[in-house]
């Protein structure tokens, strides 16, 4: 079964486009993110500590995918939470294990997330890196939160996503990178129509 592999920065772009690409291919979506989010959640919810990794990766065995709905996991506390129990190996182990199953769903399916290209599905058809600069990407979720009736500090927004960018990047286990096969896409300039069109070419050619 095809698989497209995105991976990339927090706010780069690539949920919009992943959902985008599984729509047009008819293809099953998973949004990887989430698995790490809703097992941050459960330990929080128990009252267990984010830094016990046995216990942690006991919770991770019981994520159900089928479950995962991104309304119920975008608190901000959530995201920092699973970054922070992303960097344990075991936790990772248990959920690569879960997407890898997703990955051989019929008749094909996408995966986005911070690894997919690189760990999770290396063998994928076509690997997307979709990336943009810090301040862009922080005045995205900056406008997402003012959008939503939020408040929020343009300043305290940027460093956070340089934050969440420095422990993904440099965790030893599986950091954020792109596959040597991947193709780039920059959304710094560019809208969701335009890197959708560039996707398209990409997968089109290959599937
Ligand atoms: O994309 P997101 O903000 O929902 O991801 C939350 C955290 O989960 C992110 O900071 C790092 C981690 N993550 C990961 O390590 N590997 C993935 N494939 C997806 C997310």
């Amino acid at each position: 079964m095809p698989v497209i592999a995105i991976d990339g920065p927090a706010a780069a772009g690539k949920g919009t486009l992943s959902r985008r690409i599984a729509e047009n291919y008819g293809f099953h979506h998973l949004d990887t993110g989430l698995t790490y989010r809703a097992c941050a959640k459960a330990l929080l919810d128990a009252g267990l500590p984010l830094d016990d990794e046995r216990q942690a990766a006991e919770m991770a065995l019981k994520v159900d995918l089928s479950g995962l709905d991104r309304s119920v996991l975008s608190a901000h506390a959530i995201g920092e939470a699973a970054s922070k129990i992303a960097v344990m190996p075991s936790v990772r182990s248990a959920l690569v294990e879960a997407q890898r199953a997703f990955s051989k769903r019929a008749p094909g399916a996408v995966l986005d997330g911070r690894d997919i290209g690189t760990v999770v599905c290396p063998d994928a058809a076509v690997k997307l890196y979709v990336t943009a600069s810090a301040e862009v990407r922080a005045k995205r979720r900056f406008d997402e939160i003012v959008a939503g009736g939020g408040e929020a500090e343009f300043e305290a927004v940027l460093a956070d996503v340089i934050k969440r960018d420095e422990r993904d990047m440099n965790r030893a286990d599986s950091p954020l990178k792109p596959a040597d096969d991947a193709h780039l896409i920059d959304t710094t300039e560019m809208g969701i129509e335009a890197a959708f069109q560039a996707a398209k070419r990409l997968i089109d050619a290959v599937l």
